[in-house]
């Protein structure tokens, strides 16, 4: 296993901090200065445009900054990745989500197994079987076509196919709606059935493990549900064999484990299948993203592919002086170990894109929260980002208060979109257009801000004027598409997930485990028969534990 360089010890490293104690943050000025400022700092990311013109960066910076990426061997690991190297340490997996999305006439042999070959033989199966849905080829028990998919899974198996589910709600099949079950508490899953017909509904059981509690509980929870209301309504005869039959026709699952989704009584036939080389929260792409082809079908999915695909070729071939999500990530680096920023705001001027930061929290948050590197020495510096944030314009009547004149510094992108999926008016005014309006207006006020002197040229009484100054240099990264179609749907996630890649290899990581997440999961066990009421199992845990569950247990009807 290869060492990580620490990052802190490259002349880049010094260099920036050499630029940062002499940078005196100045967005107007530098405006002023250079005319060509938004136009150098503009990129184009297939079809996205991307600003970075109002950070609080200059050309040395942005000089600077790209000299750490290559010192810290940056190039080397990205082509590790995209090459299939076991470049997760700590599980000996290759990391190869953009496998997912390579065109079936593309190569990728590893360990001597076709990857490509193996990626598409899955999306084939996957495509026909959503075909048959979409068009009720595919009958529930009692012959009637499917109406409503309902996707059990968390973590990515929930995050990525309910966010872009969401995103694409406009290229939704008419008369297909899917729901998305996730969390143990079972009013999650009381609620998305409460309405639901048994006999037209279908579940998909994603898991990429096919042992997560939650996943596991729920899947149950909806077979007794749809059996029963079977049985009950007299749709099926109370037999074993017409359970088993119902199933096969309401159930499919999702995992690398066939072996268990066969255990859990599920028709292998049924079951989609992908590989440990693929990360829970990078997982969207492949048949995780199932509910996705149901709801728009084949076609807008490889769409969302070659959206997908378009990005990971920038990343892996364009020129870092125009490498977006290279220079994205290490814009990050900037802002958290040079300017102490601990959060990372993302506003989507988009409603359709609400559970995009959701989604962002885990990609982000799961693969960078770590304290040691890949080679299991401590890190050197500061890592992670806390994400964070909701659609404009709600975000503004809530929390950019803060961003605006709060102490802390929060980078933020704002993603917008220039055709909106509904063109409505109010009167004659374009109501998209003056959502945008407060797009562009934010991230001016953000940057440029407003003096004293502007303040008092309104007639503000003096002794107000202080609460009214807004001190700008508050740095946003403008992102625009011209419409959220699926491709650029691709695009975004596939930014993120490389921005995400670069920043955990300055910082040494392993971004694509999360062991992080383990210990909570097995206390959870270990308490549980204290929950239930076992007096010995209750003697066992800490005094406040032990004090909270009593508690419980005395207040439990
Ligand atoms: O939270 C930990 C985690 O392993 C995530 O990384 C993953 O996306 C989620 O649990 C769900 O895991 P699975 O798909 O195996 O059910």
């Amino acid at each position: 296993m290869n060492t990580p360089v620490d990052p802190t010890t490259t002349e880049a490293w010094a260099d920036l901090q050499t630029l940062k104690d002499a940078l005196v943050p100045d967005l107007r000025g530098w405006f002023e200065a250079d005319p060509h400022r938004a136009e150098e700092l503009t990129f184009d990311l297939a079809d996205l445009r991307v600003d970075l013109s109002k950070n609080l960066i200059n050309e040395d910076v942005v000089a600077a900054l790209l000299r750490l990426a290559d010192q810290v061997g940056l190039p080397g690991r990205r082509e590790a990745m995209f090459s299939g190297e076991r470049i997760n340490t700590t599980e000996n997996r290759a990391v190869l989500h953009t496998a997912l999305r390579l065109p079936s006439d593309a190569e990728l042999v590893v360990d001597g197994q076709d990857v490509v070959a193996d990626v598409h033989a899955v999306q084939d199966k996957m495509f026909a079987f959503a075909e048959k849905v979409r068009s009720g080829e595919w009958k529930g028990v009692t012959g009637k076509p499917i109406s409503t998919v309902v996707n059990i899974g968390i973590g990515g198996s929930d995050l990525g196919p309910a966010m872009v589910y969401e995103a694409l709600l406009p290229y939704k099949q008419d008369g297909l709606t899917c729901r998305f079950v996730s969390n143990i508490d079972p009013s999650d899953i009381a609620e998305k059935v409460a309405d639901l017909d048994p006999t037209t509904t279908l579940f998909i059981v994603a898991s990429k493990t096919f042992t997560t509690l939650e996943t596991l509980t729920n899947a149950r929870i909806a077979r007794d549900w749809l059996l029963n209301a079977l049985v009950d309504a007299g749709a099926i005869e109370d037999t074993d064999e017409a359970r088993k039959a119902a199933i096969a026709k309401h159930f499919v699952a999702v995992s690398t484990a066939l072996d268990k989704v066969a255990d859990f009584g599920i028709d292998p036939d049924n079951a989609f299948g992908f590989w440990d080389w693929v990360g829970g929260r990078y997982s969207v792409a492949s048949a995780v993203g199932l509910p996705v082809v149901i709801a728009i079908g084949p076609d807008g999915f490889r769409d969302l592919l070659s959206g997908f695909h378009a990005v990971d070729e920038h990343f892996r071939t364009v020129a870092p002086e125009g490498n977006v999500p290279l220079l994205m990530g290490m814009l990050n680096i900037w802002y958290v170990n040079f300017w102490n920023a601990h959060s990372h705001a993302v506003l989507p001027y988009a409603q359709y894109l609400h559970r995009f930061p959701a989604y962002l929290q885990q990609l982000t948050m799961e693969s960078n929260g770590k304290s040691v590197r890949w080679d299991g020495s401590k890190v050197t510096t500061d890592t992670g980002e806390i994400y964070w944030g909701e659609p404009g314009t709600n975000g503004q009547h809530a929390f950019y208060q803060l961003i605006h004149q709060g102490t802390r510094l929060i980078p933020a992108d704002f993603i917008g979109v220039v055709n909106p999926a509904h063109p409505i008016k109010d009167g004659d005014t374009d109501v998209h257009g003056l959502f945008m309006a407060n797009f562009f207006a934010q991230t001016a006020a953000l940057a440029f801000g407003k003096t004293a002197d502007e303040v008092r040229a309104e007639g503000t009484d003096e002794a107000i004027v202080p609460a009214r100054v807004f001190a700008g240099n508050k740095p946003t990264t403008s992102i625009l598409a011209p419409v959220l179609s699926p491709s650029v749907v691709g695009q975004l996630i596939a930014l993120y997930e490389h921005i995400t890649f670069v920043e955990g290899i300055v910082w040494g990581l392993d971004s694509f485990d999360q062991w992080g997440v383990e210990l909570g999961k097995k206390l959870a066990l270990e308490i549980a028969p204290a929950v239930f009421g076992d007096a010995e199992a209750l003697a066992k845990q800490d005094p406040s534990t032990q004090s909270l569950v009593s508690w419980y247990l005395e207040k439990r009807d």
